[in-house]
């Protein structure tokens, strides 16, 4: 039998319980499908932070680095300031293990959980390759005459042709994968004449990042050939926000840097029903990767059993998949579609209708 080992951070809030959750669904798969998951829990996070004085203990990446995947809760204390936690764990190891992108698909599963007017599942189905090593997060910058009148704040944006080039090539070729190779219904009959069987939209700012944007834009165009199926297509960040809002039915892949990726997932996730169900992994492809979901560790819910655990249930999802057990990951998918559109009676916390084990059960069970 087939087996895989996998880190576990529940981390902080309310991470623990979802990943609980997370981790009896894919428990329920791995039986459903003939594999075994092996655990290997790890308590980095706010409460370990307070108790010992250190984010990450000497030698936790070096040890997280022999594993494949990472299963992460999600981290925030309100005891700690912000950007501790989330810089000393997430990106740290975003970063560290080369985790180069960030994979956030965008699904509407109920038309009931859209605040569009008018958007069916069948308009909101694309995947977001958000850069996640390079851009603003890099962390270059500095303050010159801190805390006087006078004080300077530099953050750069780093964008290396390697950064984008290799993201770039991952968004090509999950484009020409996405659907198995089945066209995509928002293709002009022109396209499909051309032979084109999905689309890439580069998300960018060409009009005013003249050097980070112009790299960008030089490198897809140069990596577009190689993959004559898929249709080169270029939006700036701000048209996007207007589009998700008014014709998210335009996008099948698309493709930005980190900054960016940030900020039109949050909006992304609200189109789909919420952060209640928005999951993401940052994957690299030849090394450790880690999934979690998209919302954060929502103090106020913690402990309460009212947190929706679809989102951490569909990180595990990703897991699987990315682990090659397709099979697995794409039950959970559809295990997720009919509980949510057979129970649950909202996607927001404490509005399910069913406590967050109770969804977690529901969904194990129908597997
Ligand atoms: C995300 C989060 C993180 C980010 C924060 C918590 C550092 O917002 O995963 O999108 O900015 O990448
Ligand atoms: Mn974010």
């Amino acid at each position: 039998m087939k087996s895989y080992d996998i880190a576990v951070l529940p981390g902080d809030g309310t991470g623990p319980e979802v990943t609980r959750e997370a981790l009896k669904v894919s428990e329920a798969a791995a039986a459903k499908f003939g594999f075994k998951l092996n655990w290997h829990p790890y308590d980095f996070g706010g409460d370990r932070y307070l108790r010992t004085g250190e984010v990450l203990p000497d030698g936790a990446v070096a040890e997280l680095r022999r594993f494949k995947a990472i299963y992460l809760g999600a981290v925030g204390h309100p005891q700690v300031k912000p950007g501790i936690l989330e810089k000393g764990i997430l990106l740290r190891l975003r970063f560290e293990l080369e985790q180069y992108i960030n994979l956030r698909p965008v699904r509407l599963y109920r038309v009931q959980d859209c605040p569009l007017k008018d958007k069916t599942p069948a308009d909101i189905d694309f995947i977001v390759v958000r850069e996640n090593n390079e851009g603003l997060y890099a962390g270059a910058g500095g303050n010159l005459f801190k805390d006087t009148p006078h004080e300077v704040a530099v953050q750069e944006s780093i964008n290396t042709r390697r950064g984008a080039d290799r993201c770039l090539k991952y968004a090509f070729e999950l484009a020409m994968k996405r659907r198995g190779g089945k066209p995509w219904k928002g293709l002009k009959t022109d396209d499909v004449s051309a032979g084109k069987t999905a689309q890439l939209t580069l998300c960018g700012k060409t009009n005013v990042l003249t050097y980070a944007f112009d790299l960008w834009w030089r490198a897809f165009q140069a990596m577009g050939p190689q993959y004559p199926t898929v249709k080169m297509d270029y939006a700036h960040v701000d048209a996007i926000c207007m589009w998700f809002v008014k014709n998210p039915e335009w996008f099948d892949v698309i493709v930005t840097d980190n900054m960016f990726g940030d900020i039109i997932t949050d909006l992304a996730a609200m189109i789909q029903g919420g952060l209640g169900v928005a999951a993401g992994g940052n994957i690299n492809p030849d090394g450790t990767s880690m999934f979690e979901c998209m919302g954060g560790s929502a103090p106020k819910y913690t402990g309460l059993n009212v947190i929706n655990p679809i989102a951490a249930i569909n990180a595990a999802g990703m897991m699987l998949d990315f682990l090659g057990e397709s099979q697995a990951g794409a039950a959970i998918e559809s295990a997720v579609i009919k509980v949510i559109n057979e129970k649950i009676q909202s996607l927001a916390a404490g509005r399910m209708g069913y406590s967050t084990t109770q969804v977690g059960d529901l969904i194990a069970g129908a597997l």
